[in-house]
């Protein structure tokens, strides 16, 4: 295969060790099967110090990570990815919290990275991931002028995270010349259309751009177009995992544990666009009228721990937890047992089969995969009913879910309450729903899809050539 992959965060593929996050989950098991390249940054030892670069065989794939300076990488990373991107496109620009400093250490992680790239200047398509990268398409093509290189390559884009309305946008240090590099990307996938029409909303007229039929920006002699792939899952891959994870020592003994009772489960990085604490709210409001009518397994990866906002968080979750267990909990039984750690995707796919009830609330998420797995890992025979956020990417496809605001505590508490007493035969019907969408729209058909529009781009500008 002639495809190059772009992320920051790369997986080595063991699937017994804890995921770290979304994208990498997900790309993992198309390289595997492609053969691709996947290029990213050194292990980051969660923000201990980069581990050196590496070439590594991964399935079919090969897994490049690059040299890149410590000096820059914690501000590219921590500060204008996290610290100014991630709150933006959460719609939090109250959090931006950065200095030019930390732009200029993005800028310069992305030209480092892009010089990295010109080793696979013989690949014809590149697909970069994710926010970190907004301004590489720029730098890549920057460089073929500078260095008179003649890459004949297509770059293409994808944004696992949402895109904000335009007037959010605005809030962003140095967001005209971001964007403005985003148009060197001959394809932008979204997840949601949403999110498409928001992009386009902010790059029109007033930008100096043209549209065409929705889908093509005509800017200074380029031409992008912006496209629609929500990312799946391999949902059969999770099937097999949780059947296999009932007898999981951690699975069985947590299922003993519950004496028959029934169990939700929430699965989230600790983060402000989880809504983690509105959940714990909305379950304390249920038990207030419901007493043990259920119990929450939270498990809740600490992330990006050496920025201030997530620290924060951390412990005013922890103590709202903590408060919440005081009040309804007894000697016989703990109301939410409360994980900070990360755990495979085998032992998860196990706790989400287990748990009659899937949580997954976000203020505001890309897609939300959690959703989707939930749902995959699902018994067929007595599937569990999954609690959805309207404001999850997920929301637009999953319409067996019971959807909820998730703003609004109490309707949330009834939501669960609705969703425990649901009918065996209402909750089969709403899971077919979404277990058929997702076998018809796995990960491989998302990678595919978007690699052949690349390549169908890549074509059309090799017969533009010969005309
Ligand atoms: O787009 C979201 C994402 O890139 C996902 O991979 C994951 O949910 C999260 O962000 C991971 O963040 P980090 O790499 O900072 O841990």
């Amino acid at each position: 295969m002639d495809l190059v992959v772009v992320s920051n965060r790369v997986s080595r593929g063991n699937p017994n060790e804890p995921m770290t996050g979304g994208l990498a989950a997900a790309l993992l098991p198309v390289v595997e099967q492609s053969g691709a390249i996947w290029v990213g940054s050194p292990d980051q030892a969660d923000s201990g110090g980069l581990k050196e670069s590496s070439v590594e065989k991964l399935g079919r794939g090969k897994l490049v990570t690059l040299d890149l300076p410590a000096e820059h990488f914690s501000r590219y990373y921590k500060g204008f990815a996290n610290s100014a991107l991630w709150p933006t496109l959460h719609s939090r620009p109250d959090l931006i919290d950065i200095s030019d400093l930390d732009y200029f250490s993005y800028r310069e992680i992305n030209a480092i990275v892009a010089d990295g790239l010109l080793q696979f200047r013989n690949h014809t398509t590149f697909w970069v991931h994710d926010y970190h990268f907004l301004p590489l398409g720029a730098e890549l093509r920057k460089l073929e002028i500078e260095r008179k290189v003649d890459i004949k390559k297509t770059v293409g884009f994808f944004l696992h995270t949402p895109w904000p309305k335009p007037a959010t946008i605005r809030c962003l240090p140095y967001h005209v010349e971001l964007i403005e590099a985003m148009l060197a990307y001959e394809l932008i996938g979204f997840q949601t259309d949403e999110y498409r029409q928001n992009f386009i909303d902010y790059v029109g007229p007033d930008f100096g751009s043209m549209i065409e039929n929705s889908v093509v920006i005509s800017r200074c002699g380029r031409r992008t177009r912006c496209g629609v792939f929500p990312i799946g899952v391999d949902a059969d891959k999770f099937a097999q995992y949780s059947e296999q994870a009932v007898s999981h020592p951690f699975v069985s003994s947590l299922r003993n544990s519950l004496n028959g009772g029934k169990l939700a489960i929430g699965v989230d990085r600790i983060d402000y666009s989880k809504g983690l604490d509105n959940r714990v709210k909305a379950f304390d409001h249920l038990w207030a009228e419901q007493p043990r009518s259920i119990s929450l397994l939270q498990i809740a990866t600490p992330s990006r721990s050496d920025i201030k906002a997530y620290r924060d968080l951390q412990s005013f979750v922890a103590d709202l937890v903590r408060d919440v267990n005081l009040r309804h909990g007894a000697k016989d039984w703990t109301p939410i047992r409360y994980h900070n750690e990360g755990f495979s995707q085998s032992v998860l796919a196990g706790l989400y089969r287990t748990a009659k009830v899937g949580v997954v609330t976000p203020l505001c998420d890309g897609m939300n995969l959690v959703a989707k797995e939930y749902v995959a890992a699902q018994d067929p025979n007595n599937p569990g009913v999954l609690v959805l956020s309207k404001f999850a990417g997920a929301a637009k496809e999953l319409d067996g879910a019971l959807l909820v605001d998730p703003y609004d505590i109490e309707e949330m508490s009834h939501v669960i309450s609705r969703a425990i007493s649901m009918s065996p035969y209402e909750r089969s019907s709403r899971w077919n729903r979404m277990i058929e969408r997702l076998r018809g729209y796995t990960i491989q058909q998302w990678f595919s899809d978007f690699v052949v529009e690349l390549e169908n781009i890549q074509a059309e500008k090799t017969a533009g050539k010969s005309i």
